[in-house]
């Protein structure tokens, strides 16, 4: 292979994502949709295949060799995941279907335990549906009050707003570290610290941060954080949910069935430790190993380093589209994830989608399933590029040459 003349071997990463060899339409593919679901690296894919071909078999209930072996495979992805957002135990980490299921199990079990009719829920404007909906329905069955924090016309969250907003009503605070399109960057310890103040547990949504920057549950002191495996360069159908362990034993269990019980009468059933407590049924045992092959390839690469990496391709974009008069950006945070929201004056977002996919390059339209905060804008559908650790600055170019094609024939 060639040297690297690119930053932290990018040829080589490159090299790792089979996907990216791909065509799309008969051009080489750019993928700019890594805030929708990453790409996989070959370690992932081959940790996958070797568990199917060579190890594959339940946990947890056989006392065979495999079994054992699959079983203790799986505990140690649970202690990656422990490890990799630097979590005090093992115990504290629930595996789960991805975020969106994370966060209907905390809705659930939380609001059962400790939401009561006049409590509130506290989220902002800029949060993804799947941290508004399983909110409003909690909120309806527990004759709670959803209450909202706007955020201002370039995407800045509101703390003074969510201040007066957060009092000793607020149960809960659920807020999205990264906004998934606006790109924001919330102040979440200032959120977290002030919402503690008032005696609200806080959820961090982390679905947009973790494949981007080191998280650190203790110095951050949230008391849930959750995040998508897909979205970390892992499979899709797993997701990791932090709880500290004390508020997890207190909160009843989400689904009933298999692994989380203890013992089982028809009078009645008492449920076995957290976290199994939240695992009903067979565990997403590959998925999981899965996991951890992801998050391992993520140490190896170096969270700083795609950091700053993803930093600036994102400043390199905006920077190109922003003297673009047609153009208008969509989240202008002075701290942003490695996303840019965008529209073109007299294109709808939907064409220019669709005339980039022809050149090959595979960027998000619609809604991003963020109908308020789009809404904010007076619109119903934006484009977003949003960048994972294998994009480079040449590929950032060449889309700026290709958006210039599509504006030109409008
Ligand atoms: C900020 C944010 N929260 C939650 C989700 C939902 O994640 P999943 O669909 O993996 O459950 C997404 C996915 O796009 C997201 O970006």
């Amino acid at each position: 292979m060639k040297p690297s003349n690119l930053p932290y071997g990018l040829d080589k990463i490159r090299n790792d994502f089979p996907m990216l060899k791909q065509t799309m339409h008969g051009k080489p593919l750019v993928y700019f949709d890594t805030a929708a679901t990453a790409q996989k690296p070959e370690q992932v894919i081959s940790t996958l295949n070797l568990f199917y071909s060579n190890n594959y078999a339940t946990v947890h209930r056989a006392i065979y060799e495999i079994s054992v072996e699959a079983t203790k495979a799986y505990q140690d992805s649970r202690i990656k995941a422990q490890q990799f957002i630097n979590a005090k135990s093992a115990d504290e980490i629930i595996f789960t279907r991805g975020t969106t299921e994370s966060i209907n199990l905390v809705a659930f079990s939380f609001s059962k335990r400790f939401i009561n009719r006049g409590d509130e829920i506290l989220i902002t404007e800029m949060e993804h549906h799947s941290n508004i909906v399983p909110w409003q329905m909690v909120a309806e069955e527990r004759g709670a009050v959803l209450k909202v924090v706007p955020f201002n016309d370039q995407g800045i969250l509101d703390y003074e707003a969510f201040l007066k907003l957060l009092t000793s009503k607020t149960k809960i605070v659920s807020v999205t570290h990264i906004s998934n399109a606006l790109g924001t960057v919330n102040p979440i310890k200032k959120i977290i610290e002030a919402a503690h103040e008032k005696g609200a547990k806080v959820l961090i949504d982390a679905c947009q941060s973790a494949p981007h920057r080191k998280l650190d549950v203790q110095k951050l002191d949230c008391d849930f954080l959750v995040f998508s495996g897909h979205k970390v360069y892992g499979p899709t159908g797993i997701g990791v949910l932090y709880g500290k362990k004390e508020l997890l034993e207190e909160l009843p269990p989400y689904q009933g069935g298999g692994d989380m019980i203890e013992t089982v009468t028809f009078e009645k059933t008492t449920y076995n430790v957290v976290p199994l407590k939240f695992e009903a049924g067979t565990p997403l045992i590959a998925q999981a190993i899965g996991l951890k092959a992801a998050l391992d390839y993520l140490d190896n690469v170096g969270l700083d380093k795609i950091e700053a990496h993803e930093a600036h391709l994102t400043k390199t974009l905006t920077d190109i589209l922003k003297k673009n008069k047609r153009i208008r950006l969509i989240g202008d945070a002075p701290e942003k994830g490695s996303l840019v929201t965008f529209t073109v004056e007299g294109i709808h977002p939907l064409d220019v989608g669709t005339m980039l996919d022809l050149k090959g390059f595979a960027i998000r339209t619609g809604h991003l399933c963020a109908q308020p905060t789009i809404r904010h804008f007076g619109l119903s559908a934006v484009d977003r590029v949003s960048f994972g650790l294998y994009n480079t600055e040449d590929e950032v170019h060449r889309f700026s040459e290709a958006l210039n094609e599509v504006i030109k024939l409008f």
